[in-house]
């Protein structure tokens, strides 16, 4: 069964198909607009059957017209934009949505919320710490900065391959959460050194020793544990602020308690500046072996990198004489009181030390460490001449 395809209101079929023939229509060669494809069905002569499909060809861009619509009743001049380019055939038209292109999807300001939001809670909170890291790394390099410039800035970290840097390497500061005792300016304050000796020789050495080198029982107890450190050889800064310490709370002490809170303000500086004044002879270091000298030095010069223990020296001193006015001296002290220090630190009965810097140090050691490092910084002499007991 032949059946003839017509265009529009042509007499003469375009093309004859066999039933259930495919066939291409193409539309490039009809203007744009409205066509009808007529398809008639032939049997002996007779048409016995026509369809008609009516269809719109489009080849040229979509045209979209605003200011008119099909209708409208006009009057004087019109304001119309025409796009010939973008809007689809047929497809409604949004002159403001053309002019400023589409608008933006509500997940993108969603999304730019969260990242501003983000952005704000880290600024905020500093979560890894970088800020407080860096804050803190240089306050402590400002602090040591104070007295000794031989120290270096302890704010970057201690590469491993680097170790054989050992005294003026930077070191990786380790920071703690928690309340701490803010540093106490007290070196250009007026003082009495001669009162403070006074003071000192009535109330303090007794334990602490005439020339406050310290002491240590044969018997050390629990209870009463008759370890009394050298205080000479430390700053009147830190000495001061550990009997502020004592006082207020900071360092539990049942004997120091008492004393500490006996004294005013002014009694206090003068005692410290006497001590500061003093350089007795050092302390019998203690029995130590080779390793633990070796592993003593070790920590105290590279620190314990991989279980985040900054090198002492660093904050103590190249020779443990001390860093500043606010970082202790260590060398020629009594092995067992700065052993009893650390474990205070771990006990939470130490708490003053300024931004926590000792609490992450003294935790992370364990207790051979400890006594490593304790025997190695009473056996350094910073000042090799005044080596023996008094
Ligand atoms: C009854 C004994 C005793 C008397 C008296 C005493 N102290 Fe102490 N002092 C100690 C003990 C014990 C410690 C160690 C405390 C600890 O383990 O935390 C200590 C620690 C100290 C420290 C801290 C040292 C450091 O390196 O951090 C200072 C400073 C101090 N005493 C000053 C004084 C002064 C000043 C006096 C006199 C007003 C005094 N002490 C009187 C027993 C005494
Ligand atoms: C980041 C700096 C820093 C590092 C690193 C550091 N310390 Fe300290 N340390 C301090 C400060 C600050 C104090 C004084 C705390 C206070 O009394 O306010 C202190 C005090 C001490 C004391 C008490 C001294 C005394 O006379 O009572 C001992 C003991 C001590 N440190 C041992 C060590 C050892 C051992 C290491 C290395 C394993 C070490 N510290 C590493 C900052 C540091």
């Amino acid at each position: 069964m032949p059946i003839r395809l017509y265009l529009d209101n042509s007499q003469s079929p375009f093309r004859e198909i066999e039933n259930g023939e495919r066939f291409e229509l193409d539309t490039s060669a009809l203007t744009d607009g409205p066509h009808r494809l007529r398809i008639e069905t032939v049997e002996d002569g007779h048409i016995t059957g026509n369809r008609e499909i009516s269809f719109t060809v489009r080849n040229g861009p979509g045209i979209a017209v605003a200011g008119i619509r099909p209708g409208d009743e006009l009057r004087g001049a019109v304001n119309v934009l025409v796009n010939a380019s973008e809007a689809g055939i047929d497809g409604r038209f949004d002159a403001h949505a053309m002019e400023t292109h589409r608008g933006i999807p509500f997940w993108v300001g969603g999304f730019a919320a969260l990242v501003i939001l983000a952005c704000a809670a880290y600024i905020a909170t500093d979560p890894f710490r970088h800020r407080a890291y860096d804050t803190q790394a240089s306050e402590v390099a400002a602090l040591l900065g104070d007295k000794s410039a031989q120290n270096a800035a302890p704010s970057l970290p201690l590469d491993a391959q680097s170790a054989e840097l050992p005294l003026t390497h930077p070191q990786h500061l380790v920071l703690a959460d928690g309340d701490f005792l803010e540093i106490i300016p007290v070196q250009n304050l007026p003082a009495d050194p001669v009162r403070g000796g006074e003071i000192f020789a009535a109330k303090c050495s007794g334990c602490h020793g005439a020339k406050a080198q310290g002491t240590v029982q044969e018997q050390v107890t629990l209870a009463d544990q008759g370890i009394y450190p050298r205080l000479a050889g430390q700053s009147r800064t830190y000495l001061y602020r550990q009997l502020v310490s004592f006082a207020d709370g900071w360092r539990d002490n049942a004997q120091m308690l008492p004393m500490a809170k006996s004294l005013s303000n002014q009694d206090r500086l003068d005692i410290a500046a006497h001590i500061e004044s003093l350089s007795p002879a050092y302390p019998p270091p203690g029995p130590a072996t080779p390793e633990q000298l070796t592993r003593g030095k070790d920590i105290a010069e590279l620190g314990l990198i991989e279980d985040g223990v900054a090198r002492c020296s660093g904050c103590h001193g190249a020779d443990g004489r001390g860093g500043g006015s606010n970082f202790p001296a260590l060398a020629g002290q009594w092995p067992q009181y700065l052993e009893s220090q650390i474990h205070n630190w771990q006990m939470g009965s130490r708490r003053n030390s300024w931004r926590g810097l000792m609490r992450p140090v003294a935790h992370s050691l364990s207790d051979s460490d400890i006594a490593a490092v304790a025997a190695y910084y009473a056996h350094l002499r910073p000042d090799s001449d005044r080596a023996g007991l008094d």
